[in-house]
């Protein structure tokens, strides 16, 4: 497994490479569902590349980008056992030298949601994805369904800029009380942990419900907020939506396929999470 800093050798190791190529975008501080985009990665592609960048143009000024965790060593032994072929691990100046003034924005997508919490966020996320995209030259690139709005506005950018990238998704991978896994975890104590599958319940409440035929988004979206709410360690739900998969739009009657998705404050993790109802 070839480690490179540098844009420039790492645009001459993915041209050399043999294709498919299958890209694996991350922020470090890896944990399994990371490992298993790389694994799908490999499965598939003649070569995958992971990228590991703190990703500083996402971060509002009062978000956690200075103390976000970083653990480089124990990242790249996962990836070389994930199947890794070459990490691409730049600094900060090198991806944005002074004078860096070039973005790439999603319109009404990127606005709902997380996009309407954090500001300027999915500009962050679409410009370095971007970048990436256009150092290492993928065939597929790989992206969880854990930040389904990502998700959505990144395939959105591949199909609007004509990217050639083909964008493919992976299930969230979750601890065995449901609590989806992300590098944020970190941040819980102890207690807060214990409380922090409340998320993941409440979302299988709400499909539960559907299942059983319940069709009204507002009481779905009642019922799901009233679970999450209900754990006093939970200081804030920022929205609890339930939205056209597509478009993410706010529906009132499920009747196509939807995105339930929340967002809760414990401690100082701020905890996404999503499933899907078809
Ligand atoms: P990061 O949070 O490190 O996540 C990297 C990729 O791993 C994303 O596609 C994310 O959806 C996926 N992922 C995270 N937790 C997951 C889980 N429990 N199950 C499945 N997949 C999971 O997302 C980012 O970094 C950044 O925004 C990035 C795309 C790298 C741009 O900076």
């Amino acid at each position: 497994m070839k480690v490179i800093q540098s844009i420039s050798e790492t645009m001459a190791a993915c041209r050399a490479t043999a294709r498919p190529v299958g890209l694996v975008p991350t922020m470090g501080y890896l944990h399994e569902g990371h490992a298993t985009l790389a694994r799908c990665a490999s499965a598939e592609c003649a070569t995958t590349v992971a990228s590991i960048f703190v990703n500083p143009t996402q971060f509002g000024p009062s978000e956690d980008f200075a103390s976000y965790p970083r653990s480089m060593e124990r990242d790249l032994a996962m990836l070389e056992a994930a199947g890794t072929d070459i990490v691409f691990a730049p600094t900060v100046e090198e991806m944005y030298p002074p004078g860096f003034d070039t973005w790439v924005e999603v319109g009404k997508l990127a606005q709902r949601l997380e996009g309407a919490v954090r500001t300027g966020h999915f500009r962050g996320v679409c410009t370095v994805v971007a970048k990436l995209f256009t150092i290492t030259r993928p065939d597929k690139a790989y992206f969880g369904r854990k930040d389904g709005q990502q998700l959505a506005v990144v395939r959105k950018m591949a199909a609007d800029l004509n990217l050639g990238v083909e964008i493919v998704p992976v299930d969230t991978v979750r601890e065995p009380d449901g609590l989806a896994m992300s590098s944020r975890n970190v941040y819980l104590t102890p207690e807060q942990r214990r409380a922090a599958p409340v998320i993941y319940r409440a979302l299988s409440h709400v499909r539960e419900l559907y299942l059983k035929g319940e069709r009204n988004a507002e009481r779905l979206r009642h019922e799901g907020r009233r679970i999450i709410e209900s754990e006093p360690l939970v200081q804030r739900v920022d929205y609890f939506s339930i939205a056209d998969a597509a478009t993410l739009e706010e529906l009132e009657v499920v009747d196509r396929p939807a995105m339930v998705s929340t967002t809760a404050r414990v401690g100082k993790a701020r905890l996404i999470d999503n499933i899907i109802l078809e």
